[in-house]
Protein backbone atom coordinates (compact mmCIF):
# COMPACT_ATOMS: atom_id res chain seq x y z
CA UNK A 1 0.00 0.00 0.00
CA UNK A 2 0.96 3.58 -0.85
CA UNK A 3 -0.29 4.98 2.14
CA UNK A 4 -0.87 4.24 5.62
CA UNK A 5 -4.75 6.14 6.05
CA UNK A 6 -7.37 7.43 3.82
CA UNK A 7 -8.17 10.76 4.05
CA UNK A 8 -11.29 10.66 5.83
CA UNK A 9 -9.79 8.42 8.31
CA UNK A 10 -7.60 10.11 11.10
CA UNK A 11 -9.46 11.56 13.99
CA UNK A 12 -8.49 12.75 17.26
CA UNK A 13 -7.47 9.54 18.85
CA UNK A 14 -4.49 9.50 16.14
CA UNK A 15 -2.54 12.14 17.50
CA UNK A 16 0.80 11.93 17.12
CA UNK A 17 1.21 8.73 14.97
CA UNK A 18 3.28 8.79 11.73
CA UNK A 19 1.06 8.73 8.98
CA UNK A 20 1.60 8.19 5.10
CA UNK A 21 -1.59 9.65 2.84
CA UNK A 22 -2.21 9.93 -0.96
CA UNK A 23 -4.71 11.68 -2.97
CA UNK A 24 -5.60 14.76 -5.13
CA UNK A 25 -5.13 18.52 -3.72
CA UNK A 26 -8.75 19.82 -3.36
CA UNK A 27 -7.02 23.67 -2.72
CA UNK A 28 -3.74 25.13 -1.47
CA UNK A 29 -3.50 28.08 1.34
CA UNK A 30 -0.59 29.91 1.31
CA UNK A 31 -0.05 32.07 4.19
CA UNK A 32 3.82 32.82 3.69
CA UNK A 33 5.17 31.67 6.84
CA UNK A 34 2.29 28.42 6.72
CA UNK A 35 0.88 26.27 3.98
CA UNK A 36 -2.17 24.39 4.18
CA UNK A 37 -3.09 21.94 1.92
CA UNK A 38 -7.04 20.27 1.58
CA UNK A 39 -5.93 16.41 0.76
CA UNK A 40 -8.98 14.68 -0.84
CA UNK A 41 -10.05 11.47 -1.75
CA UNK A 42 -13.17 8.66 -2.12
CA UNK A 43 -13.26 9.09 1.58
CA UNK A 44 -13.33 12.32 2.68
CA UNK A 45 -10.45 15.40 3.15
CA UNK A 46 -7.57 15.99 5.25
CA UNK A 47 -5.94 19.15 5.66
CA UNK A 48 -2.26 18.97 5.96
CA UNK A 49 0.30 21.61 7.00
CA UNK A 50 3.66 22.51 6.32
CA UNK A 51 5.68 25.28 8.36
CA UNK A 52 8.85 27.71 7.06
CA UNK A 53 11.71 27.06 8.70
CA UNK A 54 10.14 23.52 10.34
CA UNK A 55 8.92 21.53 7.24
CA UNK A 56 12.00 20.45 5.36
CA UNK A 57 12.57 23.05 2.63
CA UNK A 58 11.95 20.81 -0.39
CA UNK A 59 9.09 19.71 1.28
CA UNK A 60 7.49 23.32 1.21
CA UNK A 61 9.06 24.30 -2.31
CA UNK A 62 6.51 21.14 -3.79
CA UNK A 63 4.03 22.54 -1.90
CA UNK A 64 4.83 25.68 -3.58
CA UNK A 65 4.21 24.28 -7.05
CA UNK A 66 0.83 22.47 -6.82
CA UNK A 67 -2.11 22.87 -8.81
CA UNK A 68 -5.35 21.73 -8.10
CA UNK A 69 -5.63 18.06 -8.56
CA UNK A 70 -2.13 17.05 -8.43
CA UNK A 71 -1.54 13.83 -7.09
CA UNK A 72 0.43 13.62 -4.03
CA UNK A 73 1.70 11.30 -1.24
CA UNK A 74 2.97 12.87 1.76
CA UNK A 75 4.26 11.77 4.85
CA UNK A 76 4.00 13.49 8.63
CA UNK A 77 3.02 13.89 11.93
CA UNK A 78 -0.85 13.67 13.25
CA UNK A 79 -1.32 17.12 15.85
CA UNK A 80 -4.59 18.37 16.89
CA UNK A 81 -5.60 21.38 15.01
CA UNK A 82 -6.12 24.89 16.48
CA UNK A 83 -8.75 25.99 15.22
CA UNK A 84 -10.92 23.27 14.58
CA UNK A 85 -13.35 22.32 11.55
CA UNK A 86 -16.64 21.01 12.75
CA UNK A 87 -18.41 20.35 9.21
CA UNK A 88 -15.16 17.82 8.56
CA UNK A 89 -15.11 13.74 10.16
CA UNK A 90 -11.04 14.65 10.30
CA UNK A 91 -11.49 18.46 11.53
CA UNK A 92 -9.93 17.70 14.91
CA UNK A 93 -6.90 16.95 13.30
CA UNK A 94 -4.01 18.07 10.49
CA UNK A 95 -1.16 16.08 9.27
CA UNK A 96 2.21 17.95 9.69
CA UNK A 97 3.96 17.19 6.58
CA UNK A 98 7.66 16.20 6.84
CA UNK A 99 7.93 14.70 2.88
CA UNK A 100 5.89 15.68 0.32
CA UNK A 101 6.02 13.70 -2.98
CA UNK A 102 3.97 14.92 -6.55
CA UNK A 103 2.81 11.09 -7.53
CA UNK A 104 1.28 13.01 -10.72
CA UNK A 105 0.59 16.66 -11.99
CA UNK A 106 -2.62 17.86 -13.40
CA UNK A 107 -3.51 19.94 -16.21
CA UNK A 108 -6.31 22.76 -14.35
CA UNK A 109 -9.26 21.30 -14.72
CA UNK A 110 -12.46 22.66 -16.65
CA UNK A 111 -14.50 23.37 -13.39
CA UNK A 112 -14.07 23.00 -10.03
CA UNK A 113 -14.74 19.65 -8.49
CA UNK A 114 -16.43 20.61 -5.36
CA UNK A 115 -19.99 20.09 -4.41
CA UNK A 116 -20.90 23.58 -5.82
CA UNK A 117 -19.40 23.60 -9.12
CA UNK A 118 -19.06 26.27 -11.83
CA UNK A 119 -19.35 23.05 -14.69
CA UNK A 120 -22.23 23.05 -16.62
CA UNK A 121 -23.70 20.11 -17.47
CA UNK A 122 -21.94 19.63 -21.18
CA UNK A 123 -18.88 20.32 -19.65
CA UNK A 124 -19.29 17.63 -16.68
CA UNK A 125 -20.57 15.20 -18.74
CA UNK A 126 -17.39 15.41 -21.09
CA UNK A 127 -14.92 14.81 -18.26
CA UNK A 128 -17.22 13.21 -16.52
CA UNK A 129 -14.46 11.55 -15.13
CA UNK A 130 -13.87 14.95 -13.37
CA UNK A 131 -17.29 14.99 -12.49
CA UNK A 132 -17.47 11.87 -10.37
CA UNK A 133 -14.66 13.24 -8.21
CA UNK A 134 -16.92 15.72 -6.93
CA UNK A 135 -18.68 14.28 -3.25
CA UNK A 136 -22.42 14.54 -4.34
CA UNK A 137 -22.01 12.62 -7.84
CA UNK A 138 -19.94 10.06 -5.72
CA UNK A 139 -22.79 9.34 -3.10
CA UNK A 140 -25.19 8.74 -5.61
CA UNK A 141 -23.16 5.96 -7.33
CA UNK A 142 -22.39 4.59 -3.55
CA UNK A 143 -26.22 4.80 -2.75
CA UNK A 144 -26.91 3.19 -6.08
CA UNK A 145 -23.86 0.36 -4.90
CA UNK A 146 -25.61 -0.27 -1.87
CA UNK A 147 -29.09 -0.53 -3.08
CA UNK A 148 -28.03 -3.38 -5.83
CA UNK A 149 -26.42 -5.30 -2.61
CA UNK A 150 -29.62 -4.69 -0.97
CA UNK A 151 -31.45 -6.28 -3.88
CA UNK A 152 -29.12 -8.94 -3.90
CA UNK A 153 -29.13 -9.88 -0.91
CA UNK A 154 -33.64 -9.33 -0.54
CA UNK A 155 -34.24 -11.34 -3.37
CA UNK A 156 -31.14 -14.35 -2.49
CA UNK A 157 -32.77 -14.58 0.97
CA UNK A 158 -36.42 -15.20 -0.81
CA UNK A 159 -34.84 -17.73 -3.05
CA UNK A 160 -34.49 -16.28 -6.59
CA UNK A 161 -31.43 -17.17 -8.59
CA UNK A 162 -29.87 -15.09 -10.41
CA UNK A 163 -29.37 -15.20 -14.12
CA UNK A 164 -27.47 -13.60 -16.87
CA UNK A 165 -29.56 -13.52 -20.05
CA UNK A 166 -27.74 -12.66 -23.57
CA UNK A 167 -27.43 -9.43 -24.64
CA UNK A 168 -27.35 -10.04 -28.80
CA UNK A 169 -30.56 -11.38 -29.14
CA UNK A 170 -33.89 -10.91 -31.43
CA UNK A 171 -36.39 -8.57 -31.23
CA UNK A 172 -38.32 -7.97 -27.76
CA UNK A 173 -41.78 -6.14 -28.11
CA UNK A 174 -41.60 -3.73 -25.13
CA UNK A 175 -43.03 -1.29 -27.31
CA UNK A 176 -40.07 1.40 -28.08
CA UNK A 177 -37.62 0.97 -31.27
CA UNK A 178 -34.76 -1.48 -30.97
CA UNK A 179 -31.21 -1.19 -31.01
CA UNK A 180 -29.63 -3.28 -33.74
CA UNK A 181 -26.20 -5.16 -34.13
CA UNK A 182 -25.15 -6.61 -37.64
CA UNK A 183 -24.07 -10.01 -37.67
CA UNK A 184 -20.89 -10.18 -39.77
CA UNK A 185 -20.73 -14.04 -39.82
CA UNK A 186 -24.46 -13.73 -41.07
CA UNK A 187 -24.55 -10.61 -43.39
CA UNK A 188 -27.81 -8.98 -43.55
CA UNK A 189 -29.05 -10.16 -40.97
CA UNK A 190 -29.08 -8.03 -37.47
CA UNK A 191 -29.91 -8.78 -33.60
CA UNK A 192 -31.30 -7.33 -31.46
CA UNK A 193 -30.30 -5.59 -28.03
CA UNK A 194 -33.14 -6.35 -25.69
CA UNK A 195 -35.58 -3.91 -24.80
CA UNK A 196 -35.68 -6.23 -21.55
CA UNK A 197 -35.01 -9.70 -20.85
CA UNK A 198 -38.88 -10.39 -20.87
CA UNK A 199 -39.00 -14.20 -23.18
CA UNK A 200 -35.79 -15.29 -21.46
CA UNK A 201 -37.73 -14.79 -18.17
CA UNK A 202 -40.46 -16.72 -19.19
CA UNK A 203 -38.57 -19.45 -21.07
CA UNK A 204 -36.30 -19.70 -17.22
CA UNK A 205 -39.84 -20.54 -15.64
CA UNK A 206 -40.94 -23.52 -18.20
CA UNK A 207 -37.14 -24.50 -17.56
CA UNK A 208 -37.98 -24.66 -13.69
CA UNK A 209 -36.40 -22.25 -12.08
CA UNK A 210 -39.39 -20.83 -10.36
CA UNK A 211 -37.58 -17.48 -9.28
CA UNK A 212 -34.81 -15.71 -11.11
CA UNK A 213 -33.62 -12.02 -10.85
CA UNK A 214 -31.47 -10.37 -12.49
CA UNK A 215 -30.18 -6.79 -12.52
CA UNK A 216 -29.86 -6.19 -16.17
CA UNK A 217 -28.82 -3.81 -19.00
CA UNK A 218 -31.87 -2.75 -21.39
CA UNK A 219 -32.14 -0.95 -24.49
CA UNK A 220 -34.44 1.43 -25.68
CA UNK A 221 -33.93 3.52 -28.88
CA UNK A 222 -37.07 5.96 -27.44
CA UNK A 223 -37.30 10.12 -26.87
CA UNK A 224 -35.28 10.59 -23.94
CA UNK A 225 -36.75 12.88 -21.01
CA UNK A 226 -34.93 13.45 -17.21
CA UNK A 227 -35.83 9.55 -16.28
CA UNK A 228 -35.21 8.12 -19.45
CA UNK A 229 -31.86 6.63 -20.98
CA UNK A 230 -31.80 4.71 -24.06
CA UNK A 231 -29.33 2.04 -22.07
CA UNK A 232 -31.02 1.65 -18.35
CA UNK A 233 -30.89 -0.82 -15.59
CA UNK A 234 -33.91 -3.10 -14.41
CA UNK A 235 -34.04 -5.20 -11.27
CA UNK A 236 -35.67 -8.07 -13.66
CA UNK A 237 -37.72 -10.40 -11.89
CA UNK A 238 -40.31 -13.42 -12.36
CA UNK A 239 -42.14 -16.15 -10.63
CA UNK A 240 -43.47 -19.50 -10.86
CA UNK A 241 -46.66 -20.87 -9.50
CA UNK A 242 -48.19 -17.58 -7.96
CA UNK A 243 -50.67 -14.97 -8.17
CA UNK A 244 -50.67 -11.72 -8.10
CA UNK A 245 -51.34 -10.76 -4.95
CA UNK A 246 -47.91 -13.00 -4.26
CA UNK A 247 -46.33 -10.54 -6.82
CA UNK A 248 -47.43 -7.75 -5.49
CA UNK A 249 -46.30 -8.69 -1.77
CA UNK A 250 -42.97 -9.79 -2.37
CA UNK A 251 -42.13 -6.81 -4.11
CA UNK A 252 -42.90 -4.57 -1.29
CA UNK A 253 -41.24 -6.61 0.91
CA UNK A 254 -37.89 -5.51 -1.28
CA UNK A 255 -39.45 -2.12 -1.47
CA UNK A 256 -39.99 -1.88 2.31
CA UNK A 257 -36.65 -3.02 2.75
CA UNK A 258 -34.74 -0.56 0.32
CA UNK A 259 -36.44 2.08 2.32
CA UNK A 260 -35.59 0.55 5.67
CA UNK A 261 -31.96 -0.13 4.90
CA UNK A 262 -31.20 2.58 2.97
CA UNK A 263 -33.13 5.87 3.93
CA UNK A 264 -34.32 4.36 7.70
CA UNK A 265 -38.01 5.23 6.57
CA UNK A 266 -40.92 3.06 7.99
CA UNK A 267 -43.56 2.78 4.54
CA UNK A 268 -46.30 1.88 6.11
CA UNK A 269 -49.08 1.42 3.98
CA UNK A 270 -48.63 0.82 -0.06
CA UNK A 271 -52.30 1.38 -1.28
CA UNK A 272 -53.86 -0.12 -4.74
CA UNK A 273 -55.31 1.63 -6.82
CA UNK A 274 -57.35 0.41 -10.36
CA UNK A 275 -56.19 2.19 -13.63
CA UNK A 276 -59.45 3.40 -13.62
CA UNK A 277 -59.33 5.20 -10.69
CA UNK A 278 -56.57 6.65 -11.62
CA UNK A 279 -57.66 7.98 -14.90
CA UNK A 280 -60.74 9.49 -13.66
CA UNK A 281 -58.82 11.42 -10.62
CA UNK A 282 -55.68 11.87 -11.36
CA UNK A 283 -55.42 11.85 -15.23
CA UNK A 284 -52.33 10.02 -14.92
CA UNK A 285 -51.65 5.80 -14.57
CA UNK A 286 -49.00 6.97 -12.41
CA UNK A 287 -50.27 9.86 -9.81
CA UNK A 288 -48.53 11.45 -7.36
CA UNK A 289 -50.69 10.77 -4.26
CA UNK A 290 -48.48 12.54 -1.60
CA UNK A 291 -51.09 15.16 -1.75
CA UNK A 292 -55.16 14.93 -2.73
CA UNK A 293 -55.85 17.72 -5.60
CA UNK A 294 -57.99 15.12 -7.28
CA UNK A 295 -60.19 15.93 -10.07
CA UNK A 296 -64.23 16.63 -10.04
CA UNK A 297 -66.28 16.50 -12.96
CA UNK A 298 -68.35 19.03 -14.55
CA UNK A 299 -69.43 17.38 -17.07
CA UNK A 300 -69.38 13.20 -18.14
CA UNK A 301 -71.24 10.50 -18.62
CA UNK A 302 -72.10 11.01 -14.76
CA UNK A 303 -72.92 14.50 -14.78
CA UNK A 304 -73.73 17.83 -16.82
CA UNK A 305 -73.53 20.84 -14.36
CA UNK A 306 -71.94 23.03 -17.86
CA UNK A 307 -74.61 22.65 -20.90
CA UNK A 308 -77.74 24.83 -22.12
CA UNK A 309 -75.82 28.24 -20.55
CA UNK A 310 -74.68 28.90 -24.52
CA UNK A 311 -71.09 28.73 -23.53
CA UNK A 312 -70.02 26.90 -26.82
CA UNK A 313 -66.67 25.43 -25.59
CA UNK A 314 -68.06 23.65 -22.85
CA UNK A 315 -71.20 22.81 -24.71
CA UNK A 316 -69.09 21.32 -27.99
CA UNK A 317 -66.75 18.78 -25.09
CA UNK A 318 -67.97 15.67 -23.85
CA UNK A 319 -65.84 15.74 -20.48
CA UNK A 320 -65.56 19.42 -18.45
CA UNK A 321 -62.99 18.42 -15.48
CA UNK A 322 -61.52 20.47 -12.69
CA UNK A 323 -58.99 20.44 -9.53
CA UNK A 324 -58.94 23.03 -6.99
CA UNK A 325 -56.42 24.50 -5.72
CA UNK A 326 -56.74 25.50 -2.03
CA UNK A 327 -56.16 28.81 -0.62
CA UNK A 328 -55.58 30.06 -4.29
CA UNK A 329 -58.59 32.59 -4.55
CA UNK A 330 -56.16 35.76 -4.55
CA UNK A 331 -53.72 34.26 -7.66
CA UNK A 332 -52.90 37.48 -9.23
CA UNK A 333 -54.15 38.34 -12.76
CA UNK A 334 -50.32 37.41 -13.76
CA UNK A 335 -50.71 33.95 -11.84
CA UNK A 336 -53.42 32.66 -13.70
CA UNK A 337 -52.04 34.13 -17.33
CA UNK A 338 -48.75 31.96 -16.20
CA UNK A 339 -51.29 29.09 -15.54
CA UNK A 340 -53.01 29.27 -18.68
CA UNK A 341 -49.89 29.78 -20.60
CA UNK A 342 -48.62 26.81 -19.06
CA UNK A 343 -51.42 24.31 -20.06
CA UNK A 344 -51.02 25.86 -23.87
CA UNK A 345 -47.68 24.64 -24.29
CA UNK A 346 -47.45 22.58 -26.86
CA UNK A 347 -46.30 19.32 -24.75
CA UNK A 348 -49.97 19.89 -23.23
CA UNK A 349 -51.87 21.41 -25.80
CA UNK A 350 -54.96 22.68 -24.05
CA UNK A 351 -56.66 25.45 -25.65
CA UNK A 352 -57.64 27.47 -22.37
CA UNK A 353 -58.12 27.10 -18.77
CA UNK A 354 -61.17 28.65 -17.32
CA UNK A 355 -61.12 29.52 -13.41
CA UNK A 356 -63.43 30.36 -10.69
CA UNK A 357 -62.52 32.18 -7.55
CA UNK A 358 -63.89 31.67 -4.71
CA UNK A 359 -63.22 34.74 -2.69
CA UNK A 360 -61.95 34.23 0.48
CA UNK A 361 -65.56 36.57 1.67
CA UNK A 362 -67.31 34.43 0.02
CA UNK A 363 -68.08 36.26 -3.23
CA UNK A 364 -67.27 33.84 -6.69
CA UNK A 365 -65.41 35.50 -9.99
CA UNK A 366 -65.01 33.80 -12.58
CA UNK A 367 -63.28 33.56 -16.23
CA UNK A 368 -66.99 32.83 -17.60
CA UNK A 369 -69.54 34.87 -15.70
CA UNK A 370 -71.00 35.49 -18.76
CA UNK A 371 -72.36 32.58 -19.50
CA UNK A 372 -72.98 31.06 -15.97
CA UNK A 373 -74.51 32.82 -12.79
CA UNK A 374 -73.35 32.86 -9.73
CA UNK A 375 -76.06 30.17 -8.54
CA UNK A 376 -74.42 27.50 -11.37
CA UNK A 377 -70.66 28.06 -10.20
CA UNK A 378 -72.35 27.49 -6.71
CA UNK A 379 -72.96 24.27 -7.97
CA UNK A 380 -69.56 24.03 -9.32
CA UNK A 381 -68.05 25.33 -6.32
CA UNK A 382 -70.16 22.32 -4.18
CA UNK A 383 -68.98 19.36 -6.88
CA UNK A 384 -65.30 20.79 -6.07
CA UNK A 385 -65.54 20.48 -2.82
CA UNK A 386 -64.46 24.23 -2.33
CA UNK A 387 -64.36 26.37 0.17
CA UNK A 388 -63.88 30.51 0.65
CA UNK A 389 -60.26 30.99 -0.50
CA UNK A 390 -59.88 28.33 -2.91
CA UNK A 391 -59.51 28.94 -6.82
CA UNK A 392 -60.96 26.20 -9.31
CA UNK A 393 -59.44 25.05 -12.27
CA UNK A 394 -61.10 23.80 -14.97
CA UNK A 395 -60.39 22.26 -18.22
CA UNK A 396 -62.37 20.58 -21.22
CA UNK A 397 -62.11 17.85 -24.45
CA UNK A 398 -63.41 15.02 -25.67
CA UNK A 399 -61.82 11.47 -24.15
CA UNK A 400 -58.85 11.52 -21.74
CA UNK A 401 -56.85 14.24 -23.33
CA UNK A 402 -58.43 17.30 -20.70
CA UNK A 403 -57.66 14.94 -17.78
CA UNK A 404 -54.15 14.21 -19.16
CA UNK A 405 -53.54 18.28 -19.62
CA UNK A 406 -54.96 18.37 -16.24
CA UNK A 407 -52.56 15.93 -14.94
CA UNK A 408 -49.65 18.08 -16.03
CA UNK A 409 -51.58 21.15 -14.26
CA UNK A 410 -52.06 19.46 -10.69
CA UNK A 411 -48.25 18.72 -11.09
CA UNK A 412 -47.64 22.17 -11.27
CA UNK A 413 -49.60 23.47 -9.01
CA UNK A 414 -48.60 20.35 -6.62
CA UNK A 415 -45.16 21.84 -7.59
CA UNK A 416 -46.19 25.60 -6.96
CA UNK A 417 -48.01 24.68 -3.40
CA UNK A 418 -44.73 22.86 -2.52
CA UNK A 419 -46.69 19.67 -1.80
CA UNK A 420 -44.36 17.59 -3.68
CA UNK A 421 -41.67 17.62 -1.06
CA UNK A 422 -38.88 15.17 -2.40
CA UNK A 423 -38.24 13.64 1.14
CA UNK A 424 -41.72 12.52 1.19
CA UNK A 425 -42.46 8.99 0.05
CA UNK A 426 -45.70 7.95 -0.83
CA UNK A 427 -45.81 4.19 -2.41
CA UNK A 428 -48.49 2.20 -3.99
CA UNK A 429 -49.42 0.29 -6.96
CA UNK A 430 -51.57 0.90 -9.91
CA UNK A 431 -53.94 -2.50 -10.84
CA UNK A 432 -55.88 -3.45 -13.78
CA UNK A 433 -54.52 -2.02 -16.71
CA UNK A 434 -56.57 -2.66 -19.85
CA UNK A 435 -55.38 -5.56 -21.72
CA UNK A 436 -55.13 -4.09 -25.14
CA UNK A 437 -55.25 0.13 -26.33
CA UNK A 438 -56.36 1.14 -29.39
CA UNK A 439 -54.41 3.58 -31.92
CA UNK A 440 -56.38 5.78 -33.82
CA UNK A 441 -53.59 6.30 -36.00
CA UNK A 442 -52.98 3.01 -36.91
CA UNK A 443 -56.38 1.72 -36.64
CA UNK A 444 -55.22 -1.77 -34.46
CA UNK A 445 -54.85 -2.85 -30.77
CA UNK A 446 -51.94 -2.64 -29.04
CA UNK A 447 -50.77 -4.23 -26.05
CA UNK A 448 -50.94 -2.02 -23.06
CA UNK A 449 -47.97 -3.84 -21.48
CA UNK A 450 -46.94 -6.30 -23.83
CA UNK A 451 -48.65 -10.12 -25.88
CA UNK A 452 -47.61 -12.02 -23.06
CA UNK A 453 -49.78 -10.47 -20.24
CA UNK A 454 -52.80 -12.60 -19.32
CA UNK A 455 -56.23 -11.21 -19.02
CA UNK A 456 -58.29 -11.67 -16.22
CA UNK A 457 -59.88 -14.39 -16.81
CA UNK A 458 -63.28 -12.67 -16.02
CA UNK A 459 -62.49 -10.87 -19.17
CA UNK A 460 -61.48 -13.12 -21.33
CA UNK A 461 -65.10 -13.65 -22.69
CA UNK A 462 -64.71 -9.82 -24.19
CA UNK A 463 -61.73 -11.45 -26.03
CA UNK A 464 -64.03 -13.64 -27.96
CA UNK A 465 -66.62 -11.44 -28.53
CA UNK A 466 -64.62 -8.34 -29.74
CA UNK A 467 -65.19 -5.92 -27.32
CA UNK A 468 -61.56 -5.42 -26.81
CA UNK A 469 -61.30 -2.03 -24.73
CA UNK A 470 -63.50 -3.81 -21.71
CA UNK A 471 -60.67 -6.70 -21.13
CA UNK A 472 -57.97 -5.82 -17.81
CA UNK A 473 -55.10 -7.50 -17.37
CA UNK A 474 -53.39 -9.01 -14.60
CA UNK A 475 -50.98 -6.23 -14.58
CA UNK A 476 -49.60 -3.79 -11.96
CA UNK A 477 -47.37 -0.84 -11.66
CA UNK A 478 -45.53 0.26 -8.47
CA UNK A 479 -45.13 4.27 -8.26
CA UNK A 480 -43.22 6.49 -5.90
CA UNK A 481 -44.09 9.64 -5.88
CA UNK A 482 -45.83 9.84 -9.44
CA UNK A 483 -42.77 7.64 -10.63
CA UNK A 484 -43.27 4.28 -12.51
CA UNK A 485 -40.56 2.33 -10.76
CA UNK A 486 -41.57 -0.58 -11.73
CA UNK A 487 -44.32 -2.96 -13.78
CA UNK A 488 -45.18 -6.34 -14.65
CA UNK A 489 -47.82 -9.38 -15.12
CA UNK A 490 -49.44 -12.30 -14.39
CA UNK A 491 -48.51 -14.31 -18.20
CA UNK A 492 -50.38 -16.52 -20.39
CA UNK A 493 -48.99 -19.69 -20.17
CA UNK A 494 -51.37 -21.47 -22.48
CA UNK A 495 -50.15 -21.42 -26.13
CA UNK A 496 -54.07 -21.09 -27.47
CA UNK A 497 -54.49 -18.04 -25.48
CA UNK A 498 -51.11 -16.80 -26.38
CA UNK A 499 -51.85 -17.59 -30.52
CA UNK A 500 -55.54 -15.80 -29.89
CA UNK A 501 -53.62 -12.51 -28.19
CA UNK A 502 -51.03 -12.68 -31.02
CA UNK A 503 -54.05 -12.77 -33.55
CA UNK A 504 -55.91 -10.43 -31.27
CA UNK A 505 -52.81 -7.94 -31.91
CA UNK A 506 -53.04 -8.33 -35.75
CA UNK A 507 -50.10 -10.59 -35.98
CA UNK A 508 -50.57 -13.12 -38.87
CA UNK A 509 -49.53 -16.94 -37.67
CA UNK A 510 -46.39 -16.69 -39.74
CA UNK A 511 -45.49 -13.49 -38.08
CA UNK A 512 -46.12 -14.77 -34.83
CA UNK A 513 -44.24 -18.13 -35.61
CA UNK A 514 -41.40 -15.76 -37.14
CA UNK A 515 -41.36 -13.38 -34.02
CA UNK A 516 -42.57 -15.77 -30.95
CA UNK A 517 -41.92 -19.26 -32.25
CA UNK A 518 -39.28 -20.37 -29.78
CA UNK A 519 -41.99 -19.08 -26.79
CA UNK A 520 -45.13 -20.55 -28.51
CA UNK A 521 -43.02 -24.10 -28.64
CA UNK A 522 -41.77 -23.60 -25.51
CA UNK A 523 -44.94 -23.89 -23.90
CA UNK A 524 -46.05 -27.12 -25.09
CA UNK A 525 -43.47 -28.43 -23.12
CA UNK A 526 -44.85 -28.14 -19.86
CA UNK A 527 -45.02 -24.37 -19.10
CA UNK A 528 -46.08 -23.38 -15.34
CA UNK A 529 -48.28 -20.19 -14.77
CA UNK A 530 -45.80 -17.80 -14.11
CA UNK A 531 -45.95 -13.72 -13.66
CA UNK A 532 -43.14 -11.27 -12.83
CA UNK A 533 -42.11 -7.27 -12.85
CA UNK A 534 -39.43 -5.03 -13.39
CA UNK A 535 -38.22 -1.91 -11.59
CA UNK A 536 -36.46 0.77 -12.97
CA UNK A 537 -33.39 0.87 -11.04
CA UNK A 538 -32.00 3.94 -12.33
CA UNK A 539 -35.18 5.74 -11.49
CA UNK A 540 -35.28 3.96 -7.86
CA UNK A 541 -31.85 5.31 -7.30
CA UNK A 542 -33.18 8.92 -8.05
CA UNK A 543 -36.01 9.04 -5.96
CA UNK A 544 -33.74 7.51 -3.22
CA UNK A 545 -31.47 9.93 -3.73
CA UNK A 546 -34.42 12.99 -4.11
CA UNK A 547 -33.69 13.72 -7.54
CA UNK A 548 -35.50 14.01 -10.59
CA UNK A 549 -32.87 13.26 -13.32
CA UNK A 550 -31.58 9.41 -13.35
CA UNK A 551 -28.53 10.89 -15.13
CA UNK A 552 -27.26 11.30 -12.09
CA UNK A 553 -27.17 8.19 -10.59
CA UNK A 554 -25.13 6.52 -13.90
CA UNK A 555 -21.55 6.58 -14.22
CA UNK A 556 -21.17 7.42 -17.59
CA UNK A 557 -25.00 8.27 -19.03
CA UNK A 558 -25.85 9.60 -21.92
CA UNK A 559 -26.99 13.21 -22.97
CA UNK A 560 -31.03 13.65 -24.04
CA UNK A 561 -29.53 13.21 -28.15
CA UNK A 562 -28.44 9.68 -27.03
CA UNK A 563 -24.78 10.70 -27.43
CA UNK A 564 -21.72 9.80 -24.84
CA UNK A 565 -19.62 13.21 -25.29
CA UNK A 566 -17.45 12.00 -23.49
CA UNK A 567 -16.43 9.20 -25.87
CA UNK A 568 -17.89 10.93 -28.35
CA UNK A 569 -20.28 7.89 -29.53
CA UNK A 570 -22.41 7.09 -31.74
CA UNK A 571 -19.40 7.86 -34.26
CA UNK A 572 -18.83 6.46 -37.70
CA UNK A 573 -16.67 3.06 -38.63
CA UNK A 574 -14.10 2.76 -40.89
CA UNK A 575 -15.17 1.36 -44.52
CA UNK A 576 -13.33 -2.00 -43.68
CA UNK A 577 -15.25 -2.77 -40.96
CA UNK A 578 -18.52 -1.62 -43.28
CA UNK A 579 -17.34 -3.87 -45.91
CA UNK A 580 -17.08 -6.68 -43.41
CA UNK A 581 -20.54 -6.51 -42.51
CA UNK A 582 -22.22 -5.80 -46.10
CA UNK A 583 -23.31 -2.54 -44.93
CA UNK A 584 -23.70 0.42 -47.02
CA UNK A 585 -24.48 3.80 -45.61
CA UNK A 586 -26.15 6.36 -47.10
CA UNK A 587 -25.60 9.53 -44.83
P1 LIG B 1 -41.50 -1.88 -18.46
O1 LIG B 1 -41.37 -1.59 -19.91
O2 LIG B 1 -42.65 -1.29 -17.73
O3 LIG B 1 -41.64 -3.46 -18.22
O4 LIG B 1 -40.16 -1.49 -17.74
C1 LIG B 1 -39.98 -1.70 -16.35
C2 LIG B 1 -39.47 -0.44 -15.68
O5 LIG B 1 -38.25 -0.01 -16.27
C3 LIG B 1 -38.15 1.41 -16.16
N1 LIG B 1 -37.87 1.97 -17.50
C4 LIG B 1 -36.89 2.85 -17.78
N2 LIG B 1 -35.99 3.46 -16.99
C5 LIG B 1 -35.11 4.31 -17.57
N3 LIG B 1 -35.07 4.57 -18.88
C6 LIG B 1 -35.95 3.98 -19.73
N4 LIG B 1 -35.87 4.23 -21.04
C7 LIG B 1 -36.93 3.08 -19.18
N5 LIG B 1 -37.93 2.33 -19.69
C8 LIG B 1 -38.48 1.66 -18.67
C9 LIG B 1 -39.46 1.91 -15.59
C10 LIG B 1 -40.40 0.75 -15.82
O6 LIG B 1 -41.41 0.69 -14.85
N6 LIG B 1 -40.52 -6.74 -19.31
C11 LIG B 1 -41.38 -5.82 -18.60
C12 LIG B 1 -41.50 -6.15 -17.13
C13 LIG B 1 -42.34 -7.35 -16.83
O7 LIG B 1 -43.43 -7.47 -17.41
O8 LIG B 1 -41.92 -8.17 -16.00
C14 LIG B 1 -40.83 -4.40 -18.76
O9 LIG B 1 -39.75 -4.18 -19.25
O10 LIG B 1 -39.29 2.15 -14.21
Amino acid sequence: MLRTHNNGELRIANVNEIVTLCGWVQRTRDKGGMIWIDLRDRYGITQLMLEEGKTPKEAIETARSLGREFVISVTGTVVERLSKNDKLPTGDIEVKVTELSILNPAKLPPFLIEDETDGGDDIRMKYRYLDLRRNPVRQNLILRHKMAQEVRSYLDKQGFIEVETPVLIKSTPEGARDFVVPSRMNPGEFYALPQSPQTFKQLLMVSGFDRYFQIVKCFRDEDLRADRQPEFTQIDCEMSFIEQEDILQMFEGLIRQLFQNLKGLEINEISRMTYAHAMKYYGSDKPDIRFGMEFYELKSEEVDLTSGKNFPVFDAASVVVGINAKGCAEYTRKQADELTDFVKRPQIGAKGLIYVRYNADGSIKSSVDKFYSEEDLKKWIEAANAQPGDLLLILCGDGDKPRKQLNELRLEMGNRLGLRNPNEYSVHWVVDFPLLEHSEEENRWFAMHHPFTSPKPEDIEFLKSGDLGKIRANAYDMVINGVEVGGGSIRIFQKDLQAKMFETLGFSDEEAKHQFGFLMDAFEYGAPPHGGLAFGFDRLCSLFGGSDSIRDFIAFPKNNSGRDVMIDSPSTIDAKQLDELKIKTIV
